[in-house]
């Protein structure tokens, strides 16, 4: 069965047992500084499992794009993926554990027809923070799972949370049995030798982790399940890993027509990176140094050192994008619409990253001759550093080069240093996010200060729950997200502008004050994001109205900002409005 087949069953499946098809959030999540990219399909629809009403109904299903890349050195194996799609069905406080157990398994034995021996699934044992989950054994074993066929692990194996905190829950986990032999005694669903291959994760959230570590119940009991695409079309097909499915064989094949060096590690490379990058570039991500930018330049840099290495000419890039888009046009037309755009931004990167790399190479060699006129075998952390950040030369091809010579690289302490500039820049990066300013000019000042109003007024009309979600700004006009369940009536607007226009005329002072952290938080000051922010932060106050974290600029006096006007107001993605306004 075809990825796309598989997808279309799935929402037919849920959408006739009563669920809402609701179509994929970005990879990119819209207004969420906290993550790079959307990893799951629950991340979308978290502000609904901490109960908040979803417009479509308390059972939905989608498909979601998601990229994950904790594992990036390890694509080129036989199975991970940074992009990956993940089919999902959600109960928000509508069915729980019976329901959703008996409709994964109707799916999986009626709808793909895999055969029930196949199929091994586990549960949460119980611990301090929760108990035993009986009841997912017992449903499993009612709709005919054998008994030792079931399986219980602890946290490590059977608890969802997405990151630290948030909902979380139990789960109930999936997994076909390849009919490897097991490769133990004791082998089991947990153990991953490959004879076992989970399918499906279904999380019972009726938890939320709070940040000192302790666990409270939601206000309503939530299912999120997902269901990872590719593994499940690689096992419907026979097939030993996801390059040999139809998603990714033809662009494989053509990598093997045109390579003059066999290696199938990089070949794998190529054709993942090269669809990762292209979802990524698709739903508006572009090369940078830093954040998503990064992972993305990434990609790229590594997919371009790979087609180096089968020795295929970079000129032939057009027809790989091509070819791989030909096999993903079905799932994500879209692909097709953006494909010149995507197919520029990937040679631009493509040609920096060749000049990158021959700059590179020739320090490299300047390093390498002197070391070895002083005798010495080992390239320490900082030169290794100075390449990267001088000349953006990548880390690992330090390394490839240094074995190629004989050479040690100080590669520990080069991480650390690397870590400690990657956290600088992230800094730096999220600081500029919460202002939204791209330059800052007069005008971009001026709105900068009008946000501030309009985030403290939204605070009035419409609640306390009302937080910056992003913000962007030109000379032209603001945009403000901020987080809020429903879409505002005509007469909020209304008010919400008055305030700020009342608040302009009053001719508020605008000063900054600098403090620590905890004073800021203390002081009762708006503090979003406030862990990407150094330790002395400054707070912006705007007379007795508005007290912010802030990097600045920022007017003296609101007097400066003319009138202020709401042209806009709208979703932006789950739980977060947005406001286009101007200052007239
Ligand atoms: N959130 C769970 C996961 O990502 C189930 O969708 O596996």
């Amino acid at each position: 069965m075809k990825a796309i087949d598989i997808r279309n069953k799935y929402l037919a499946f849920f959408k006739n047992h009563g669920h809402v098809v609701i179509p994929s959030a970005p990879v990119i999540p819209e207004n969420d500084p906290s993550v790079l990219f959307t990893t799951a399909g629950m991340h979308p629809l978290v502000p609904y499992l901490l109960g908040e009403k979803h417009p479509a109904g308390t059972r939905l299903t989608d498909y979601q794009k998601c990229i994950r890349t904790v594992d990036i050195d390890e694509v080129g194996d036989n199975r991970h993926l940074t992009y990956f799609e993940m089919l999902g069905n959600w109960s928000l406080g509508d069915y729980f554990k019976e329901e959703s157990i008996a409709m994964s398994y109707e799916f999986l034995t009626k709808e793909l027809g895999i055969q029930a021996e196949k199929l091994s699934v586990t549960c949460f044992a119980g611990d301090e923070d929760a108990p035993r989950d009986t009841l997912s054994y017992e449903c499993w074993k009612k709709v005919g799972i054998p008994e030792e066929h079931i399986y219980f692990f602890g946290k490590n194996d059977n608890w969802w949370i997405a990151g630290e905190e948030g909902p979380c829950g139990p789960d109930t986990e999936m997994f076909y049995d390849t009919g490897k032999p097991k490769c133990s005694e004791t082998c089991n669903p947990a153990c991953d030798c490959g004879k076992y291959v989970e399918i499906w994760n279904n999380v019972f959230m009726e938890y939320c982790k709070r940040k000192d570590g302790t666990y409270t119940k939601l206000q309503q009991k939530n299912v999120d399940t997902g269901l990872g695409l590719e593994r499940m079309a690689m096992l419907l097909q026979s097939v030993q890993t996801p390059f040999e499915t139809e998603l990714f064989a033809p662009v494989m094949k053509k990598l093997e027509e045109l390579q003059k060096q066999d290696f199938i590690q990089s070949r794998r490379i190529v054709a993942e990176h090269l669809r990762s990058s292209m979802m990524i570039i698709n739903d508006g991500g572009r090369p940078s140094n830093v954040d998503r930018g990064y992972v993305l330049r990434r990609l790229l840099r590594r997919m371009t050192r790979h087609l180096n290495k089968l020795e295929i000419d970079l000129n032939n890039l057009p027809t790989l994008i091509d070819t791989s888009i030909h096999s993903l046009k079905e799932m994500y037309p879209e692909l097709v619409t953006n494909q010149a755009m995507m197919q520029s931004v990937i040679i631009e990167e493509k040609d920096k990253f060749m000049k990158t790399l021959a700059k590179g190479e020739k320090e490299f060699a300047k390093v390498v001759t002197k070391l070895k006129n002083e005798n010495k075998t080992k390239i320490d952390a900082q030169t290794v550093f100075n390449l990267y950040e001088t000349y953006g030369f990548p880390s690992e091809m330090t390394l490839e080069l240094a074995k190629e010579n004989g050479m040690e690289v100080e590669m520990e302490k080069f991480d650390q240093l690397f870590k400690a500039h990657q956290e600088k820049s992230r800094m730096g990066s999220e600081a500029k996010f919460k202002g939204g300013l791209a330059s800052t000019g007069e005008i971009e000042t001026q709105y900068h200060t009008a946000t501030h109003l309009l985030n403290a007024a939204l605070k009035v009309v419409l609640g306390e729950h009302v937080h910056q979600k992003g913000s962007n700004i030109t000379a032209e006009r603001m945009r403000f997200d901020f987080s809020h369940p429903a879409k505002m009536t005509p007469e909020e607007k209304q008010k919400v502008e008055e305030l700020v226009n009342e608040w302009i005329q009053n001719g508020w002072e605008v000063t900054s004050e600098e403090m620590s952290k905890e004073e800021a938080i203390q002081s009762g000051a708006e503090c979003m994001f406030i862990e990407k922010y150094p330790d002395i932060v400054s707070v912006y106050s705007i007379g007795e109205v508005s007290k912010e974290l802030c990097g600045g600029p920022h007017v003296k006096n609101t007097k400066e900002l003319g009138h202020f006007k709401i042209k806009k107001e709208e979703a932006s993605s789950s739980g977060v409005r947005r406001i286009k306004a101007i200052l007239e």
